[in-house]
């Protein structure tokens, strides 16, 4: 290639790289994929090394990464939080190790460690005494933001590292780095939770980490379930390791989170395999990683190979290959959910995305479509990140010819053609007529569900049939199936249909309390449904609940009241009611009598989280209640104890952010007895 012809490619470069950057960062909306730009910016600092004199100011090499917000304080880190290259395959790597092995032949001799490289956000850590004292972003490399406050929010993160009999202590200032995230799990059911409160949702893991830490408002980021893991230390007083592994086994001895994946090995194509491994594994793990980081044990020799502008030259991140790529919207579908939610969904050609085949994937709410101006017959830009419902990040409207035709929210349900509504401050659109085929499903679906009626082998599929055929118009027609009506179903033999009659009959001696639950009010969930078992005897006293004599009750206000008394009113559903108690299924709970032991739990109010060992979620509650105490749903500045057992979640954040006392069952017991 001429040098002239170099030069328009690297000036070229510059330009579309910064752009894209300016999509990414300031704009949120990129509209290539993190790999593609990763592999442009790859080829511009090849150009740069070739012809250092035609590196223009601009460009994106000389420039730090996102810029530092004004609204929190600023914090100057204590040495520069470095950036890492890319390689993409095997070539590279070794490209990479001759590299450093020209420079100094201890490189031979060094081992590496291979990480997961996750995607989250890197946080930098301040402990003076042990105690957590400072917490930072990256910012620009030199200077992060101060986020202290919602990084104490995490529980990944030790307020104070115990100085311990026989392990390692802390120095006396230790600054650690690490990368905040959030699992993938979590974010999806974060998404669901936000879904069905009719609340935007999130776009991916990383997005909700990053914009949960930047929150001025700790609490919400004390809702989330963020997470922390650390791998490096940025500075200390005193001795620090000379290796990577060392490091890693000391900061994980110090109680700091440390993954459990990182392997050491002892030569470049150990570590090369390591990585490759990881490309088939990523899904194995918790979180989404999007590369693997093969970084040189000796950290000496590391710090002695210097860096190249902000990366080291001691470590490359593996990139696993792309999960985003572009195709093409065919359409708009919408799907409903169980309390009437309709959600868009985008029909694609199909696409390879991570080794799956993709035709449909998520378009979050009506406002995100509009906000993006995605289009139908649009090539949109695709993701799919471990497990999460593939999404589209935004349409590529440089490639429009302008066939492209905006989509028109609905004004009726498409599945029965009832018109949508839409409530004060929600982006979500419901259809509010609870005989809708679509809700229907859903709606069964969650009747039979573990939490409420419990039908076992009452799967979506037969759920399906049996609308299909027209057996079930409503939950209650489930009790009037017979085994000739099963028979005739495809798939149905005899022993299936009388397991499915049997298990359909079993879920008739479910308290009252799974019942409530299982209708699927808004609002109402397993904790709420036991709390009105306890001033209600059955459904017709409920159905008869004014808003006034409900909002009496702990934890109901004015909206959760309203759901209640709305969903009694519609005359579907007391048509189902009525069709419930005639086919015999009308549990009855027996109203607490007046507690006659000791109440030294009187006035107190409890929230219960997480696994116990010696109580089942039931048995806890009432448990308390026998001594006096309330138990409610949710974490507020009203509660008094948070009662934590294993795998506590996000109640557990959000109590240390209220400064709630947490408690375990034992002093739980403790308390009742005293
Ligand atoms: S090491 C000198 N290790 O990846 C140390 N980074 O693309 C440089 N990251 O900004 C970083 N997991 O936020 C390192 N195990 C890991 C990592 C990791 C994720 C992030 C980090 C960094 C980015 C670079």
């Amino acid at each position: 290639m001429s040098s002239e012809n170099e030069r328009q490619e690297l000036e070229e470069l510059v330009r579309t790289l910064n752009y894209h950057s300016y999509r990414y960062h300031v704009l949120d909306t990129p509209v290539i994929s993190d790999y593609e730009y990763d592999k442009m910016l790859k080829r511009l600092l090849e150009l740069e090394a070739a012809h250092p004199d035609w590196i223009s100011p601009d460009s994106p090499s000389q420039r730090s990464g996102s810029g530092v917000l004004d609204k929190f304080v600023k914090v100057r880190h204590p040495g520069a939080v470095l950036s890492l290259a890319n390689g993409f395959g095997a070539q590279d790597v070794r490209a990479w190790y001759e590299r450093i092995l020209r420079l100094d032949e201890r490189v031979s001799q060094s081992g590496f460690v291979v990480e997961p490289k996750i995607d989250g956000l890197t946080v930098v850590l301040h402990y003076q005494d042990g105690r957590f004292v400072l917490g930072a972003t990256r910012g620009d490399g030199v200077v992060g933001e101060d986020i202290t406050t919602n990084l104490r929010t995490l529980r990944g993160v030790p307020l104070t590292i115990p100085v311990q009999a026989g392990g390692p202590n802390p120095p006396a200032r230790l600054v650690v780095r690490g990368e905040a995230f959030m699992n993938v799990r979590d974010f999806d059911a974060l998404n669901q939770r936000l879904l069905e409160a009719g609340e935007k949702t999130y776009l991916n893991p990383r997005n909700t980490a990053a914009g949960s830490l930047r929150q001025l408002d700790p609490a919400l980021t004390a809702s989330r379930p963020l997470r922390l893991l650390t791998y490096q230390i940025l500075s200390a007083d005193g001795p620090v390791p000379d290796t990577q592994w060392e490091t890693l086994e000391l900061l994980r001895g110090l109680g700091l989170p440390v993954t459990d994946h990182a392997v050491l090995v002892k030569d470049i194509e150990e570590a090369i395999e390591a990585c490759q491994n990881w490309i088939t594994q990523r899904d194995t793990l918790a979180y989404e990683a999007d590369g693997a980081v093969i970084k040189l044990n000796n950290l000496r020799l590391a710090a002695d190979l210097g860096v190249v502008g902000k990366d080291p030259r001691g470590a490359l991140a593996f990139k696993f290959p792309a999960r985003e790529v572009t195709t093409r919207l065919q359409g708009i579908g919408i799907n409903v959910g169980r309390t009437g939610v309709l959600t868009p969904v985008a029909n694609l050609e199909a696409v390879e995305v991570g080794g799956v085949v993709v035709k449909q994937a998520t378009l979050h709410n009506f406002d995100y479509i509009l906000e993006k101006d995605i289009r139908i017959g649009d090539r949109v830009l695709l993701k799919r990140a471990g497990d999460v419902i593939p999404y589209v990040i935004g349409p590529v409207v440089e490639q429009r010819d302008g066939s492209e035709t905006p989509f028109t929210p609905p004004t009726v349900c498409p599945a029965c053609g009832q018109p949508v509504e839409h409530l004060a401050g929600e982006v979500a659109w419901y259809c509010v007529n609870a005989a809708c085929p679509a809700q229907l499903m859903r709606n069964i679906e969650h009747f039979v569900g573990r939490g409420s009626m419990d039908i076992v082998g009452l799967g979506t599929k037969i759920v399906e049939q049996l609308v299909d055929a027209g057996l079930v118009q409503d939950v209650a027609d489930l009790y009037t199936l017979t085994r000739a009506n099963l028979l005739d179903l495809e798939g149905f033999a005899g022993k299936k249909a009388d397991n499915l009659l049997t298990s359909i009959e079993t879920s008739r001696q479910q308290p009252l309390s799974r019942l409530i639950n299982a209708l699927g009010i808004r609002e109402v969930g397993e904790v709420m449904a036991a709390d009105l078992t306890r001033v209600y005897p059955d459904l017709e006293a409920l159905s008869r609940a004014t808003m006034d004599e409900l909002q009496r009750i702990e934890g109901v206000g004015p909206n959760i009241a309203q759901a209640i008394v709305d969903w009694f009113t519609r005359p579907a559903n007391q048509q189902v009611l009525a069709k419930l108690r005639a086919a015999g299924v009308w549990p009855r709970a027996a109203l607490q009598a007046a507690p006659s032991g000791p109440q030294p739990l009187a006035g107190l109010t409890f929230v219960v989280t997480g696994t116990l060992e010696g109580f089942s979620r039931e048995t806890v509650k009432e448990f308390i209640q026998q001594y006096g105490g309330k138990v409610t749903d949710s974490v507020t500045k009203k509660t008094d104890y948070l009662v934590a057992g294993e795998s506590a979640g996000s109640k557990l954040d959000k109590a240390r952010s209220l400064g709630v006392a947490v408690i375990d069952e034992t002093r739980l017991r403790s308390l009742a007895a005293s």
